[in-house]
């Protein structure tokens, strides 16, 4: 119980001076390498994405897609990180509201990342229209961000 209780207040420390930095703190170290990460992120989610649709539009068994989910729903957590304060630099395509409107950022992130996770219990689960919904809700959610936060 009490190392419980250590731990806990030990990951609470990690994590507030991760968020310190991410709110500017400590300025990212390499803001463009920043930028060409999320972005290899995004196009790779991309892809993943059409891999999925393939397989729905094949009608393959949904669980022999729930190791692509998951790297989806994984990646959906991540995003709000990789968008640091400072890293508002060539040759990102973000728009200035993804930290004029952090809020407004975040609820979105939030939509795919709830999105996505249906999208990988339901691939664990073998549900197959579970999964097809899931995986247009997700997709609905990532123009639902661009719409928003990134240039056109
Ligand atoms: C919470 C907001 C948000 C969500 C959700 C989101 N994106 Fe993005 N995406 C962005 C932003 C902001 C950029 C611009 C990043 C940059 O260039 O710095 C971007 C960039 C991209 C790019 C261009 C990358 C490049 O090479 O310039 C692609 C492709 C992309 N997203 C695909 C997706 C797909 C597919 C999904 C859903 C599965 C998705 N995004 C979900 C915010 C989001």
């Amino acid at each position: 119980m009490r190392v419980g209780t250590i731990a806990l207040a030990a990951s609470g420390l990690l994590l507030a001076s991760v968020a310190a930095s991410a709110n500017g703190a400590h300025p990212a170290a390499d803001p463009a390498g920043i930028v060409k990460g999320r972005q290899a992120g995004m196009r790779m989610s991309g892809a993943i994405m059409g891999g999925i649709k393939g397989a729905i539009d094949r009608g393959d068994d949904v669980k022999t897609q729930a190791f692509a989910a998951r790297s989806i729903a994984g990646w959906a957590a991540a995003v709000p990180g990789m968008f640091p304060e400072g890293s508002d630099v060539p040759p990102s395509g973000a728009l200035p509201a993804v930290w004029s409107d952090a809020p407004g950022f975040a609820a979105k992130a939030a939509a795919y990342q709830a999105a996505a996770t249906k999208m990988a219990d339901a691939a664990k689960a073998g549900d197959k229209d579970g999964f097809a919904a899931a995986w247009a809700e997700t997709r609905t959610t990532c123009q639902g961000c661009h719409d928003s936060y990134k240039k056109p």
